[in-house]
């Protein structure tokens, strides 16, 4: 467990997938958590029950402001993370993307709050030459999501420059784990594969398979967070890679899990591979990530099981 000193949390998007791991972390290390999600993906029951709930929106500047009052740390873990939704509503993910980045950090930095942690994500690399991704590397976001995500990082960098707020964005690479969507239109290859695979149906893997990701567990994802709130080495709006360094690819993992496969037609937008460099994240935060995939995805499937 990571001890850390500052004593109230602001978790946004604390009832979503990530979001309630990271409540459930903070409680447990003996902290005071204040959750605020407006529960479009994220589900009540979910939150902690020790933590304090606050169902608003983020992009509701007045309506969430008060609530930053007297806070230490805030995770900015909330957003509306669907690629298909962001190509087919792209107003509205950049609404709660960009601009409610925008009014989370600015209630942050009107209430003094010492420290954001944004989660930015992996899809901010989309197409590059080489691998592994390194934060150095040009960003070339091939969809809206990505576009909003990478633009979230560079409000929260402008927001340490002209603002002195303390920020640090994480970029997350495939996160799952327990609790993980599935459901919807863009949820991890792994959770559409389990639930095909529950109800007897064949995997659908999009295009040739041979794609790959970097899958990473929301456990090393969480730690990475606290880590990041703690650490005097970040704050000035660094942007690190948290993934776990291995690459798979979808056909890997259809036949892990295992049964018939159907082919689709790829799927547009998206990066064709994934893998992090974590070199400054451990330089800067001694983070590495502790969970193999194959350890991770066969807890996953015999939890459920
Ligand atoms: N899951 C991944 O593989 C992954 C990878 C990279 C980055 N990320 C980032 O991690 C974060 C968490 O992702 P997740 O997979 O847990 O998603 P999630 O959908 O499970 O959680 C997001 C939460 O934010 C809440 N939310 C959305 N819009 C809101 C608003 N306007 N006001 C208040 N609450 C709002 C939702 O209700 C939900 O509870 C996101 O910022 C996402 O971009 C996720």
């Amino acid at each position: 467990m990571i001890r850390i000193s500052m004593s109230l949390y602001l978790v946004t998007g604390g009832a979503g997938f990530i979001g309630s791991h990271l409540v459930d972390a903070l409680i447990e290390a003996g902290h005071e958590v204040r959750v605020i999600d407006n529960l479009s993906t994220g589900k009540r029951e979910r939150v902690h029950a020790k933590a304090e709930f606050i169902q608003a929106d983020f992009t509701q500047l007045d309506q969430i402001k008060s609530s930053f009052i007297g806070v230490d740390g805030v995770f900015h873990v909330g957003a509306l993370p669907r690629i298909p939704f962001s190509i087919e509503h792209p107003i509205e993910s950049a609404q709660a993307n960009i601009f409610g980045t925008l009014c989370v950090l600015t209630a942050a930095r009107d209430a003094k709050v010492k420290r954001v942690v944004y989660s930015a994500s992996s899809s901010a690399y989309g197409a590059q030459e080489v691998l592994p991704l390194r934060p150095e590397m040009p960003a070339n976001p091939l969809n809206p999501y990505a576009l909003f995500k990478y633009v979230g990082e560079k409000i929260a960098e402008q927001f340490y420059r002209f603002y002195g707020l303390e920020t640090v964005s994480l970029r997350y690479f495939n996160v799952y784990g327990p609790r993980m969507a599935d459901e919807g239109a863009y949820v991890t290859v792994i959770s559409i594969f389990k639930r095909q695979r529950k109800a007897g149906q064949p995997l659908t893997i999009h295009g040739d398979g041979e794609q790959t990701r970097d899958f990473t567990h929301v456990s090393d994802i969480v730690r990475a967070n606290l880590l990041a709130m703690q650490s005097n080495r970040v704050g000035h709006g660094e942007v690190l890679n948290a993934g776990a360094c291995e690459q798979h690819s979808v056909n890997e993992i259809a036949s892990l899990i295992g049964g018939p496969t159907v082919h689709e037609d790829s799927r547009k937008g998206e990066a064709r591979h994934t893998l992090a460099d974590i070199s400054l994240t451990k330089e800067l935060l001694g983070w590495e990530p502790k969970i193999k995939f194959v350890d991770g995805l066969h807890q996953l499937l015999s939890d459920e099981s």
